[in-house]
């Protein structure tokens, strides 16, 4: 690996200044046309960096979607096929997806399906598809409450990560990013856990962000398809994935994907020291780093069986048990644990009692 770049499975990873190493490529690949898909949001913030990082390259069209998480659906992709027939694509165009995790699991799903899979490059332009939706191939949409429910494993032709696309990014963003900067670190590497729990979000800089891209992309190449190994990375997204996708469905405030993770990873630390062996100072020091950034989330006017419910339905689950990647120690995770509902109950009401 080069001070700027990483090698993930058949794709590489590219940091800062290598954006510009995108034109060739696109050059190489004699694609016969060129999509950039943005949303409102990176259309207004971040076209204009892409487009003033790559001064020479002009030749694209521009499909653009509504922002949020709610259009992260079958609607809005038929949209993007529809465009994408509609300005002549064909088995030799490329799709850039420029934008955060919805942009890039769509716009790479959208891709790896239409016409049977044509190239796609992924763009991520927030801290939280940086540091987790950039490496790993999974592509996917959501249906109703159930989160990337419909997907496929497809890997880009790459990956470019530029810290200049955050500048525009608000608090409540890097925020959520955090949450799965902090996961990687709590699953895989103690020391880097310890350094980031003391930071501001404004210390965090690209040497961070890709430490985060190394530690995830070491999991994902030894298990790309989550056979075993890889399901560790789903720390705190058992419970995290239920509260997202009941505020998802039922509620009018909009919580973000990282903000359910920090009450996941909360409730999952505390299944870890009941039945993994997490000692209860790992498990005191998690829960003052997580609420020292996340605001306690109001969790009393939600029932444990509503959020159970949907757990039931999540894709980790074997045999209708709802199965959990829980911490032995900060650094250091397992997978398959499979947990009862009353367990679950239980640790919804030690994160219910930090409010
Ligand atoms: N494929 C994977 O492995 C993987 C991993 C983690 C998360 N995800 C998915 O990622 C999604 C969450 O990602 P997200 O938080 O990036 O969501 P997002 O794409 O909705 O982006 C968050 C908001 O920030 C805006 N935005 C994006 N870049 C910006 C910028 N540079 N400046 C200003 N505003 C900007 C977007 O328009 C949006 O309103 C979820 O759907 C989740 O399932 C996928
Ligand atoms: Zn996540």
């Amino acid at each position: 690996m080069s001070a700027n770049h990483l090698q993930s499975n058949g794709y590489n990873v590219y940091f800062e200044e290598q954006l510009d190493s995108l034109l060739p490529l696109i050059e190489a690949g004699k694609y016969s046309k060129v999509f950039v898909l943005v949303d409102r949001n990176t259309e207004e913030h971040c076209l204009p960096v892409f487009r003033s990082l790559l001064p020479d390259l002009v030749d694209f069209d521009i499909i653009e979607i509504d922002p949020g998480e709610e259009n992260k659906n079958i609607d809005f992709c038929i949209g993007i096929w529809r465009t994408l027939v509609d300005f002549g694509a064909d088995r030799r165009s490329l799709v850039i997806n420029l934008g955060g995790g919805v942009v890039t699991d769509m716009g790479a799903f959208a891709a790896s399906t239409f016409m049977r899979g044509i190239d796609f490059i992924q763009v991520p332009t927030t801290l939280l598809s940086q540091v987790d939706a950039s490496v790993g191939g999974k592509t996917g949409i959501d249906m109703e409450e159930l989160k990337n429910i419909i997907g496929t494993f497809a890997n880009p032709k790459a990956v470019f990560i530029s810290s200049q696309f955050l500048n525009t990014l608000n608090r409540e963003q890097w925020v959520s990013g955090f949450a799965e900067m902090l996961k990687h670190g709590l699953i895989q590497d103690a020391a880097y856990f310890h350094r980031l729990k003391e930071m501001e979000m404004e210390e965090i800089s690209i040497q961070e962000i890709q430490h985060s891209v190394q530690l995830k992309n070491e999991v994902v190449m030894q298990d790309p398809k989550e056979l075993g190994l890889r399901k560790i990375l789903n720390f705190g997204h058992t419970i995290g994935h239920a509260i997202e996708g009941y505020f998802l469905m039922h509620s009018n405030s909009h919580l973000l994907h990282g903000e359910a993770v920090a009450v996941g990873m909360i409730c999952e630390a505390y299944l870890s020291s009941k039945y993994n062996g997490l000692s209860k100072n790992d498990l005191y020091d998690i829960t003052k780093s997580i609420t020292r950034v996340f605001q306690t989330i109001q969790l009393n006017k939600i029932s444990d069986d509503a959020l159970i419910e949907i757990m039931l339905k999540d894709k980790k689950n074997e045999q209708s048990q709802i199965g959990f990647a829980l911490l032995k120690q900060i650094g250091e995770a397992s997978y398959n644990h499979f947990l009862g509902t009353e367990d679950i109950k239980e640790s919804l009401n030690y994160y219910r009692q930090l409010s």
